[in-house]
């Protein structure tokens, strides 16, 4: 099938690029094109003729998404707006990426495809936004949720932890738990959704559940990092934009569970071994 990847440069847009190899892709990313913009959009559908849309573009700066209030809404709701309003006037489907960020953290167990979300800073309050714009464009939706998201290219958390760990000690959250997610497990994920018509929601993330402090232990582990790692609260370490406490997401949909956040761990250090050998 004629695949267009949209943000084929970011960490998952790169990750789909290997999962989905075996369709034929259509890579579109900024400056090439702008995804915000109606007209583009329509253009590269119509001269690429492709039959399907993934959408792993987005405003991912969740503390710059506080102050930058129109980059947010542009990368996160106008553009799943247009990429379903332009699949829908052609009958196809979108593939759109969301987050664990629409839940406001109160609950104590994981949050199910069925939970209502209730989003309390500007990044989940766009993201949830551009999930309804999506939903309500577009009837052959998949809005697909994730979490934590990391992988050996890119800006996040866990390259930002490897290269601290030449202070010799780090202090890292210990009281917000979620579901770190493997860029390339997530992709895997998503391409089992292409070529079905099971629309609607699905939480896709490293099954289990942990701490940043618990994810740094482990990628110093896997990684032979020698480092201290000291847990300290949210308090401790002030951001602009407030985290939810409790992120963990979990699916109704069990065949699609993604491996253990562990493994996730473990094939993300395999392959920055391979890469930095
Ligand atoms: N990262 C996480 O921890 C996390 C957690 C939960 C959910 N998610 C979701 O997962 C998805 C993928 O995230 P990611 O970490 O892979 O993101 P990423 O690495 O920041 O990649 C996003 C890509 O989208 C591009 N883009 C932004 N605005 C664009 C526009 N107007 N036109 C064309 N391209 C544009 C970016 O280009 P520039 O770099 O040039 O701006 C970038 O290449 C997003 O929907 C995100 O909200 C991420």
């Amino acid at each position: 099938m004629k695949i267009l990847i949209a943000g084929a440069l970011g960490q998952l847009g790169r990750a789909l690029q290997t999962s989905l190899a075996g369709h034929e892709l259509v890579l579109r990313d900024l400056p090439e094109l702008d995804l915000a913009d109606s007209a583009q959009v329509a253009g590269c559908l119509d001269e690429t003729g492709a039959r399907l849309v993934v959408n792993a573009a987005a405003f991912t700066d969740v503390d710059a998404a506080e102050a930058d209030a129109a980059g947010a809404e542009r990368g996160n709701v106008e553009i799943p707006r247009v990429l379903a309003e332009a699949t829908a006037a052609r009958d196809l489907p979108l593939i759109h990426v969301s987050t664990d960020y629409v839940f406001d953290g109160q609950a104590d167990t994981p949050y199910l495809e069925s939970d209502a979300p209730a989003p309390f800073n500007a990044y989940g309050r766009t993201k949830l936004a551009g999930e309804n714009a999506a939903r309500s464009a577009n009837p052959k939706h998949f809005i697909v949720r994730t979490a934590w998201l990391y992988s050996t290219g890119g800006r996040n958390f866990a390259l930002t932890m490897l290269g601290a760990a030449s202070r010799g000690e780090v202090r890292v959250v210990d009281d917000q738990t979620g579901c770190p997610t493997y860029a390339p497990h997530l992709a895997d994920g998503i391409a089992k959704l292409v070529g079905g018509d099971a629309y609607g929601i699905y939480h896709m993330a490293g099954a289990g559940q942990t701490t940043w402090y618990g994810l740094t232990r482990a990628l110093y582990e896997a990684l032979d990092v020698d480092c201290r790692v000291a847990p300290c609260t949210t308090e401790e370490f002030p951001r602009p934009a407030p985290r939810p406490r409790f992120s963990a997401l979990a699916t109704a949909h069990t065949d699609l569970r993604l491996p253990a956040w562990e493994n996730g761990v473990r094939d993300f250090a395999a392959d920055y071994r391979r890469q930095h050998a």
